[in-house]
């Protein structure tokens, strides 16, 4: 099993969490509830000057959810995000974010118009710095307290409708740990103990696939990916804690590689995805829960080139021989110099010695002991039988070295 989870990792994975904006995070915004922080670039609201994004009203889906969830107005998940905000950034063009600061996935540069693909390797077949990259951003991750973004830390009923903020900084990693517990708690019926448990806006059903862009799962009583949840012990065994395992990204990664190459094989159309009576959270217009800025689960119903990366296990047979030889290609530049070095060094002894040998050949010319086929002799081997021998020579015991055909 473990192989098996541990195969596919992101190499320059950005962390790009997204949840209470912190600048949305405060009691204005919540009372009024508009999330549209300025654009540091021209300090308008979504950078609406410089025609990066505009603040408009939120849409949701009136899409009708399934059975399973028989409750309306008691879960701050429910029309994600109207309970906290009914106006956001919605950007134009190639432009991303809370405030339209950031690039659509795969798009770089200043006006978000270079596009470039990223590539997921296989972490067995990193090099050894690069793994210790990997290893460091990940403690970097989680000791960066995050700069642009807050978790809510009570209802927005225990917020007394935003007039209260609670709200708290917690590290890049745990932004991303927290918002994994969010979106697949018990929801809330008001009242010590009194929980719904048979809702998740993430699992269990198609919006698993978006919201992690991952695999596609079924067993008789849950997911191939809950169960492997379970299954995993440690942290990684509750659902809603899981992602505080590191093993987490990789296990992810891992089942997105596997969506990916489901969806590359059947080639669904958009409409495939179902648009209703899915449970809460699933349906292909509902806005993934927390994010915000807002995604609707439809848009990652898309191969992963769409989004700016690709698996190395996707290549094609020469990129993925040139991608296999890459690891050692980078050790062998890491010790170029010492294996120059060695072989320098070697050199240098060997001619040292063979001047050595010629010299000592010269002074002690004649001395017995450079007689050469007394060496020879000393390491011959005794002579041997031949392999095949007469069965009449063994029956008169004498050695015959003539084989009888
Ligand atoms: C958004 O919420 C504010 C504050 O509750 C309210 O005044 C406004 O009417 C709402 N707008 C829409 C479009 O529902
Ligand atoms: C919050 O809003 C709800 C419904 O809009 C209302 O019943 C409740 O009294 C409000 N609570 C506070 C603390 O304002
Ligand atoms: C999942 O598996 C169950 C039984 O193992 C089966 O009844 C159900 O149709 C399957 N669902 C899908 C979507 O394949
Ligand atoms: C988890 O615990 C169960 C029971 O203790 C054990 O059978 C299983 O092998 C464990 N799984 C792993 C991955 O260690």
């Amino acid at each position: 099993m473990w192989p098996l989870i541990i195969v596919s990792f992101m190499l320059y994975f950005e962390p790009c969490y997204q949840q209470f904006p912190r600048l949305c995070a405060t009691r204005e915004a919540l009372r009024a509830k508009e999330c549209c922080p300025p654009w540091e670039g021209d300090g308008s609201a979504c950078g609406a000057s410089s025609g990066r994004g505009f603040c408009r009203d939120v849409e949701v889906s009136d899409q009708p959810d399934g059975p399973q969830y028989p409750f309306a107005g008691l879960d701050d998940r429910e029309k994600w995000p109207l309970v906290f905000y009914n106006r956001t950034c919605q950007c134009a063009g190639n432009f991303m974010g809370f405030n339209c600061a950031d690039c659509k996935f795969g798009y770089f540069g200043v006006n978000c118009n270079e596009r470039r693909e990223s590539l997921r390797r296989n972490i067995f077949h990193l090099s050894r710095a690069e793994r210790i990259r990997v290893v460091s951003y990940l403690n970097l991750a989680k000791q960066t307290v995050s700069r642009d973004y807050v978790v809510a830390t009570g209802t927005y009923r225990e917020m007394e409708n935003g007039s209260n903020p609670m709200f708290a900084d917690e590290s890049v990693y745990d932004v991303f740990v927290w918002m994994h517990h969010y979106v697949s708690r018990n929801a809330l019926l008001g009242g010590p103990r009194n929980m719904w448990t048979d809702v998740d806006f993430a699992h269990w059903a198609p919006a698993f696939l978006p919201w992690h862009r991952t695999g596609l799962g079924n067993s008789s009583r849950m997911g191939m990916h809950a169960a492997l949840h379970v299954f995993m012990n440690g942290s990684m065994s509750s659902v809603q804690g899981s992602a505080n395992d590191p093993i987490f990204l990789l296990h992810h990664a891992f089942v997105d590689s596997i969506y990916e190459e489901w969806l590359r094989r059947h080639r669904p159309s958009p409409s495939q995805y179902p648009e209703s009576n899915t449970p809460i959270g699933h349906n292909s217009e509902y806005h993934m829960v927390p994010f915000l800025p807002l995604h609707r689960n439809r848009e990652y119903f898309v191969s992963s080139k769409d989004l700016g990366y690709e698996y190395s296990h996707l290549l094609d047979a020469n990129q993925r021989l040139a991608e296999s030889l890459r690891p050692y290609l980078e050790e062998l530049q890491a010790v170029w110099p010492w294996l120059l070095l060695a072989g320098l060094c070697g050199g240098i002894v060997v001619v040292a010695v063979a001047t050595a040998a010629v010299t000592a050949k010269r002074r002690y010319r004649g001395s017995p002991w450079l007689n050469v086929s007394r060496w020879k002799n000393l390491f011959a081997l005794p002579e041997r039988q031949p392999l095949i021998c007469s069965s009449d020579a063994v029956e008169t015991s004498q050695r015959n070295y003539q084989t009888v055909m």
